[in-house]
């Protein structure tokens, strides 16, 4: 049975009360907290640096899951491990040498993800899979936040699920989905069945006046989603 994990977006916290934020999200059960850096470059939004990283490391001690939404990449890598980043995701089409900057991330001791656009085929995992930790899928084009999920990633979901599920019996190791744009507690369960391991969400928490309200919502979806796979393993049995 797959566990699914949490992970708030700052994007859509209040930055002026970040620290506070954070405390509410993972008191709340966030798993990770997901920090989007965008370059004004890459994605129209310029967003935040290492050095708020670092400010919100003190703060928690859930795992920090930087999304690079940057070009170049490989420049941030060191300075965002050394703030505190325990995984870090980036998009093949930013990084000229993609193997590289996966091998640059796990040298300085981070989980590596690629991340792909919705229009990004699944084919530029070919070759680069066995050597990440994650493979962070968008519902929506990267950017903003507060954006709709767009419905055929459905269908893009449950192939990639398919190979994850293949090369992890292949290889042995762990290798997560972390699903990321517009999901909300009315999509969450869905999403999770067709094959995410890692839920994204900022303005469905931070657009909440309750967050630990919100958290517990899509936390309750997702439990019906536990109950109808461990169901449909036992009627196999
Ligand atoms: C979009 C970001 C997402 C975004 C998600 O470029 O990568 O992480 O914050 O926000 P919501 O949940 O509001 O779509
Ligand atoms: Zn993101």
């Amino acid at each position: 049975m797959r566990e699914f994990l949490l992970a708030p977006s700052l994007l859509s916290a209040d930055f002026a009360r970040l620290a506070d934020e954070i405390r509410d999200v993972t008191a709340a059960g966030a798993d990770w907290i997901h920090l989007d850096v965008m370059d004004n470059h890459y994605v129209p939004n310029l967003t935040v640096g290492p050095l708020v990283c670092a400010a919100i490391r003190p703060h928690t001690s859930v795992p920090i899951d930087v999304h690079l939404m940057t070009m170049p990449v490989d420049p941030l890598v060191a300075t965002f491990a050394e703030a505190g980043a325990n995984s870090i995701s980036f998009h093949p089409e930013a990084s000229l040498h993609v193997h590289r900057t996966i091998e640059l991330i796990k040298s300085h001791g981070a989980q590596a993800g690629l991340a792909l656009n919705p229009a990004t085929p699944l084919a530029v995992l070919d070759h680069v899979m066995d050597m990440l930790d994650f493979v962070l899928l968008m519902s929506v084009n990267p950017g903003f936040g507060g954006q709709a999920f767009i419905p055929e990633t459905l269908d893009k979901l449950r192939l990639l699920r398919e190979r994850v599920d293949a090369t992890m019996q292949r290889t042995g190791r762990p290798l997560l989905i972390e699903v990321d744009g517009g999901v909300k507690a009315s999509n969450i369960a869905q999403i999770a069945a067709a094959g995410a391991d890692v839920l994204v969400a900022g303005s469905a928490v931070f657009g909440a006046a309750d967050r630990a309200q919100a958290i517990g919502r899509m936390r309750d979806e997702l439990d019906t989603v536990k109950v109808k796979e461990s169901a449909s393993t036992a009627a196999m049995k």
